[in-house]
């Protein structure tokens, strides 16, 4: 039995991967969050982890738990486009400054590391393109979300290459499922038809996302900490690359017997994001259980989904009148 440190285990995917570690581990699992708006402890309930509340920005906090921890699994980030395109300082202190406080720390105290990234760091594609990313393509971020995930990226390959720390990287699609804040694009829909409001597409929806589980994108984690080669990144997607948000909407609806409307695009919108994960499928042997054919997977994950956010409206209540008036004030 060894100790796990998770930061931003308190948010989305962190808080689904410590459940997942739960039931998988033996490991002691400490969670550091500095419970931002999009941090929650209550995503952890019923959960045996040890919380620390704090900043992974902060060295002398971030020292004390490393020198304790086997193995840093780091998934704290400022991680919504449009907030980062409102006010992107946060996004420079957690992405960029939080990634450095916490390599120097992983340094010092021989941890291993698994850092989480974005397929955003390629940049997008255009819209009818056939190519995906690969580990080796280029980054060229777009947005100042994206720019400090692909900053942070670039500071995880320098430390391994000279400094020699044993880090994985992953660069996943799209994530939904269970405690995804509804500001994000699929629990905003379904939150909306659960509250009488209309579905809000972006401009025309002819965008495409490479949409994956979150159970999908923890268990390509869990692949890569117990059987990735130190030094490597590997790309995480489901193959959900031909659905457009028009169709993941019209899906949402169709499920939910609701409608959408077209509200104002977003500045600089990416067109595609695709990814290609061969590398972990051949050399890690691992594939996502939402896929399929057509929008199959998808149609199941969501269903999934949408019964999770219709059974825990408590969960998501207090902050939907916020969020849709933020929205609203960008016409959207
Ligand atoms: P989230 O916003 O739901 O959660 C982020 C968590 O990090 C929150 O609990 C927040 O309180 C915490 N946090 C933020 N700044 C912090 C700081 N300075 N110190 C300590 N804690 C801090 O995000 P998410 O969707 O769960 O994303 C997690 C990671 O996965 C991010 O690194 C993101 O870039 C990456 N990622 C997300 C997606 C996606 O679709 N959501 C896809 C690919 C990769
Ligand atoms: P989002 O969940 O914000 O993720 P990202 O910007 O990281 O891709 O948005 C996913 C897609 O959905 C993106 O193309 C923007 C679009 N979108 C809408 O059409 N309506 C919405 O209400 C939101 C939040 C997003």
């Amino acid at each position: 039995m060894g100790t796990m440190l998770v930061t931003g285990g308190a948010g989305f995917i962190g808080s689904n991967f410590v459940r997942m570690a739960c039931e998988r581990t033996d490991d002691h699992i400490v969670v550091v969050d500095k419970l931002t708006y999009a941090g929650n402890t209550a995503n952890l309930g019923g959960l045996d982890v040890e919380f620390v509340q704090g900043d992974i920005a902060e060295p002398s906090l971030i020292d004390g738990l490393v020198a304790n921890a086997d193995t840093v699994v780091h998934f704290a980030a400022e991680s919504h486009n449009d907030n980062s395109l409102r006010d992107p300082s946060s996004f420079v202190h957690s992405n960029l400054i939080g990634t450095f406080t916490l390599l120097e720390a992983v340094r010092k105290h021989n941890a291993r590391l698994h850092h989480i990234s974005t397929d955003e760091v390629f940049g997008d594609l255009a819209v009818d393109s056939p190519e995906r990313f690969t580990e080796t393509t280029p980054y060229n971020p777009s947005s100042p979300y994206s720019a400090t995930k692909a900053g942070s990226d670039h500071l995880v390959r320098a430390w391994i290459r000279s400094f020699g720390i044993e880090a994985t990287i992953s660069n996943c699609s799209n994530n939904y499922g269970p405690y995804q804040h509804i500001e994000k694009f699929i629990p905003r829909q379904i939150t909306n038809l659960l509250d009488g409001r209309p579905a809000k597409l972006y401009g025309t929806g002819e965008q495409v996302r490479d949409w994956i589980h979150v159970d999908d994108h923890n268990d390509a984690v869990f692949a890569i900490l117990e059987r990735g080669h130190i030094g490597e990144t590997y790309n995480i997607g489901a193959d959900n690359d031909h659905i457009t948000n028009k169709r993941v909407i019209e899906l949402i609806c169709e499920l939910m017997d609701g409608k959408f409307v077209h509200v104002a695009d977003r500045p600089g919108h990416d067109q595609r994001y695709a990814m290609d994960a061969t590398k972990l499928r051949t050399e890690l042997g691992w594939s996502p259980k939402y896929t399929g054919t057509g929008v199959d997977g998808l149609r199941e994950g969501l269903a999934q989904t949408i019964a999770w956010y219709r059974d825990n409206e408590s969960w998501w209540r207090g902050a939907k009148e916020a969020v849709e008036k933020q929205y609203e004030l960008q016409g959207q």
